[in-house]
């Protein structure tokens, strides 16, 4: 009978959607990427915007070279994507505008920069960021096609920074 047809399909419709939806803002979401500052692995070129698949994770899962999304701790309407360079105790040497030459990552805390170091406000800027902050991260870019397969743990931004904590 085309009547109960119609309602089946619409109840499997309404118990799809929510879960459609779930799998949306809890598992993974698609993300533009606006700006330079993750160059060259993220828009290498002012005519591209990468189109990325980003899965929401653990927090405590995060690891040194995630490319991640975060709430900016200066203003948290604003997303950044930066790459993980360091995570809790471990010894960052920094860079210009941070106060020291070196920090500590506190627990529950990350350091991240751009890959495009010289074009990049990040936590040399900020300091280490709260892992609280974190969005999800980058699995991979969806489009153009033409950055199919890019490889996001190739390890990029500034080098030899870091002395690892004793656990790892
Ligand atoms: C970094 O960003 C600047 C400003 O957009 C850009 O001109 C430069 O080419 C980028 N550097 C790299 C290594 O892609």
């Amino acid at each position: 009978m085309p009547k109960r047809t119609l309602l089946k399909t619409g109840l499997i419709t309404l118990t799809w959607i929510p879960v459609l939806m779930t799998v949306n803002d809890k598992v993974c979401y698609i993300s533009q990427i606006k700006g330079s500052s993750m160059r060259p692995t993220l828009n290498p070129s002012d005519s591209s915007n990468d189109w990325i698949l980003l899965w929401k994770f653990r927090k405590d899962a995060v690891q040194r070279n995630d490319v991640i999304l975060f709430k900016s701790p200066m203003d948290p309407k604003k997303i950044l994507c930066k790459r993980v360079k360091g995570v809790e105790l471990d010894k960052v040497f920094t860079k210009y505008p941070y106060p020291k030459d070196s920090v500590i990552v506190p627990r529950n805390h990350i350091w991240v920069e751009g890959d495009n170091v010289t074009h990049s406000i990040d936590s040399n800027e900020f300091g280490p960021i709260s892992k609280g902050l974190i969005v999800g991260s980058v699995a991979t870019i969806i489009w153009p096609p033409s950055r199919w397969g890019t490889d996001l743990k190739e390890t990029l931004g500034r080098n030899n920074i870091l002395k690892k904590n004793i656990d790892t």
